[in-house]
Parts: C-alpha cells; structure tokens; sequence
C-alpha cells in the first residue's frame, strides 16, 4: 500500500486550500456577475449561498476527508461502497470538465503576460483578442486547426502543474502555496490601491458596484418574468460559490484527508470561506474601479464599457492598462502575474483530486500517476486551444457550473446527512477545536439540499425555456453532445468496481497524532 504523505503546518493546509478557491472565477467571473445580476443586490444571494450552502459544504467535505483520510472516491466509498461512484464523478468533472479548459485560460494569461511588455494588444485590444489572438472561427462547427502561442502557453501551465504535482503534497503543493499565496495577496493589494486612486474608479465602485437594483433578486416579484429573472440571479449566485470556493470537486476532502487527527475542522472551514469571500469583493473593486476608469477617459457610460467572461480580462484590461497615464507596463505585468497564480495555485488543486483518487485506488506510485494525468490532460485541453475553442469552452462551462458541481453538492449532502448521518461528522469535528454548531446538521439534512434542488430546478426550467428555434444546428448538436457526455460519464462511474473491502479500512499513520500549529 503506497504510504499517503500529509501537510507539514497548518498555515501550508490553509494556504494551499484558499489558493485551490481563489482562482481566476474570483477576479473576473465574480466582477462580472455582480455587474449583470444587480450590483450590490447580487452581493446578498452571494453572501446568503455563502452561509446556506459554501460554508456547510465546507465543513462537510472537510470533515469527511479527515474522518474517512482518502480521495473522494475512497471517502464515498467508506462510507458506503454503494456510493464510491459519486465519489468519482467529484474528481472526473474537476480534472475533464474544468482542468482542460481552466489550464488554456491561464495559458491565455501567460501569452498576454508577455504581451504586457510590450502592450502588443495594441490601440484595439477586442479586435486584437477575436481577431490576432484567438483567430476565432465564424462558426462552433469549425475548429480552425490549432493557435500555436496558445498551445505552448498551455503546455507550460500543464509543465508548471506536473511540477508541483509530481512531488508529495508536502513538498509540492504545500511549498508552491507558500511561496505563491503571499505573492498573489501582495500584487492583488497593489491593484486595489492603485486602482482605487484612478480617476472615475470611485464613481464606479459607489454608484455600480455598491450599488443595489433590489428588483433583480426578488423571488417574490408579481411579474413572472422579474420573478424568472430572479432566480437566474439566485441560481448563478449559488453557481459561483459552488466554483469559488472550490465545491462539489472532491478537492477539499482531498485535502483535509492530509491532515492529521488533532486539527481544528471547524476553524479552517470557516477561514477558507471568509478569505475566499473576501479576496472577491476586494478584488472586484479593481475590477470595477478599472472599469470606471476607462468610461471617464473615453467620455462612454459605464454600461458600455464593461464587458463579460473573457472580455473582460482580455479585452477591457488591456485597453484600461494602455490608457493609464504611467506605468502602464507595469501595471501590465502585476495584473497577468496575478491572474496566472490565482490560476496556477486553483490549477494544481484540481489535478490532485483526480491523481489522489487514481492513487488510493490502484496504489499505484504518485509519481507516475501525475506524470500521466498531466499528459492525458494537455492532450485533452489541445480542443480549446484551437481557433473554435472559445465555444466549446463557454458550453463546457455553462454545463458544470449549472449542473455538474451543484448537483455534486447535493448528493453529498444526501449522502452525509442520511446515509452516514450528520451527527457522526460533526461530532468527529467537534473532538477538536472551535467545532461546529448542531445548526450545521439541520442545514446538511434539510435545507441545503432542498435550496439546491431548486436551484437545479431553476437551472434545467431556465435551459428548457430557451428558445432552441433561434440557436445554430451545429451549436444545437454541441449542447446534445454535452448531455451525452454526461450520461457517458455517469454510466462508466456507475459501472465502475467497487472497492476492495479490505482497503476501505482506516489506515493510521503516526504522524497523525502530531498536532498541527
Ligand atoms: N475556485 C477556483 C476559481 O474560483 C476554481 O477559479
């Protein structure tokens, strides 16, 4: 049996798991939705899907990766082997849903990293990205053949991963986190100073950031359409903590599997969620600070400035660096460096959830099963690094935010809450530390999965609803293909072996009676 490594402080545990949450969807992703779904209002789904469903989810994944010390897979399957299924389908969406398309965005980052030197998105950073960069195809039915920058900016993030990835958690991601995340928290802080001191950037924070159009986030709205519209907002509120937070992967009980027994749970759930939380609100006052910059020197409102998903990094960024008045190159520089670790450190985390589950399955050596995971996955992210990547990579999003992680959560929770009972993780946790209040276990048997029901509810009503007459055939067949993919996947998780009894034993290692500081 390969001996399991485990984290050698605790400061190297939560370093490395608000790194796996803080990633590119805390810079961009999180600005934009606050912008789309409401402003301020969209803070309060954040923050009430932060307390209902991130902050449970936490303490549940943590608890259980440290009770039952295994990978999802072996944790689900610990606790019934009935269920080692859902365990693979946590890490099989990180590792082929998200990994294969997250790593080409941060290959994006590292291109126009160098591009930074130069400001070479030149005096029309849209065109420059469509157009130069992407040389997107007319249609998602066309590939367009490899963007040669993209694929060797990819295949360094997935060199830079396997690095880090290759050695034991302790050495690798424990030493890159602590390395990384200070830097990530110094470079943010010099773009929130420096941002908020740019002309037109408070006007942009108090009167579009911090400001609240109460009518998007009301369910109670007497007008079904408001009231449809509302529950998007909902629904991508609770989206976006599932994604920030790193939930539903299977990386957090992956990680707190490496902990040893006397560690306070509780304690590190809530800081990762707090820290997590709060690098967002903080960083999307760069974002929208920026933004205001750049309406006020071209004389445009707002609205029109601000653009959504990729553009936003890459096609308003670059335009608002190249119109700074000074040190535009630098400041260039500091916001793809900051993107590229925020990336990198989510990076590594997805791929050890996926390596971690192969290892504690097979027993086969670390070592080996990262080096091929990493080469499995370039090859498998090659497809967005094509001219038509951008497409595949904006269904491929929509389908695991909206369903795979959700619905992740949820199953956990059922499984937790009813089939090992609630009671006995919190009371694991509770043998340690601050604890958990017996609140949480009402929120894993009832009202979490019940929320997230009906988000998923919303989800699948919105999707039917649209009006599939008006989308292209090629764009329809990529949605079916979608579907399809996921019914592949579940019935190959499903038809999986099941574990090997004696192996679902807890192993005890000595170094878990050390305690962490
Ligand atoms: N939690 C990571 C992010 O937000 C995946 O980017």
């Amino acid at each position: 049996m390969v001996e399991r490594s485990n984290w050698k402080s605790n400061v190297g545990f939560l370093l490395a798991s608000i790194g796996s949450a803080i990633g590119l969807g805390n810079v961009w992703r999180f600005s934009y939705m606050a912008h789309q779904y409401g402003g301020g209002a969209f803070l309060v789904p954040y923050i009430v899907a932060l307390f209902v469903a991130g902050i449970p989810i936490m303490i549940l994944e943590y608890g259980l990766g440290h009770k039952e010390k295994g990978s999802s897979p072996l944790s689900f399957a610990k606790v019934d082997p009935r269920f080692e299924w859902l365990g693979w389908w946590m890490p099989i969406v990180a590792m082929f849903g998200i990994m294969l398309y997250y790593s080409v965005i941060i290959g994006w980052c590292i291109n126009y990293l160098f591009y930074s030197f130069s400001l070479g998105w030149g005096a029309d950073p849209q065109s420059f990205f469509f157009k130069d960069f992407l040389q997107i195809t007319d249609s998602v039915a066309i590939l367009g053949g490899i963007r040669i920058p993209i694929l060797f900016s990819t295949m360094l993030v997935w060199i830079l991963c396997w690095l880090i990835c290759f050695r034991d958690i302790r050495h690798g991601i424990e030493k890159a986190s602590l390395i990384f995340m200070p830097i990530l928290f110094a470079l943010t802080l010099v773009i929130v100073i420096w941002t908020i001191f740019l002309e037109g950037a408070p006007d942009a924070i108090f009167n579009h950031y911090l400001h609240a159009d109460w009518s998007k986030i009301n369910l109670f709205a007497t007008d079904p359409l408001a009231r449809s519209e509302a529950g998007t907002v909902w629904a991508a509120a609770f989206g976006q903590i599932f994604f920030t937070l790193s939930l539903g992967f299977g990386i957090m009980i992956t990680y707190a599997s490496y902990l040893p027994k006397k560690t306070d749970i509780g304690k590190n759930a809530y800081i990762t969620c707090i820290v997590n939380c709060t690098y967002s609100l903080v960083a999307g006052i760069a974002v929208f600070g920026i933004v205001g910059f750049m309406a006020s020197n071209q004389g445009v409102p707002f609205e029109e400035a601000i653009k959504g998903g990729p553009q936003l990094a890459f096609v308003v960024y670059p335009k608002a660096i190249s119109l700074l008045p000074q040190f535009n190159v630098l400041f260039g520089l500091l916001f793809f460096l900051m993107l590229v670790i925020a990336g990198l450190t989510s990076g590594v985390s997805l791929i050890e959830a996926f390596t971690c589950s192969i290892t504690d399955k097979f027993d086969w050596p670390r070592q080996q099963v990262a080096t091929a995971v990493c080469i499995l996955g370039f090859l498998g992210s090659i497809i967005f690094t094509t001219r038509g990547g951008l497409y595949i990579l904006d269904i491929a999003d929509h389908f695991i935010t909206n369903y795979g992680l959700v619905a992740g959560g949820l199953l956990e929770c059922i499984l937790i809450g009813w089939i090992l009972k609630a009671s006995v993780v919190r009371n694991h946790i509770n043998r340690y530390g601050l604890g958990v209040a017996k609140v949480w276990e009402y929120f894993i048997k009832f009202s979490t999965p019940a929320i997230l029901i009906y988000l998923l509810y919303l989800s699948i009503s919105s999707d039917l609803a649209k009006n599939y007459s008006d989308y292209p055939t090629d764009q329809l067949i990529l949605y079916g293909i979608g579907w399809m993919l996921i019914c592949l996947t579940l019935a190959l998780i499903l038809a999986f072996r099941p574990w090997n009894p004696s192996k679902l034993k807890r192993r005890h290692r000595p170094e878990d009676d050390d305690l962490l500081v």
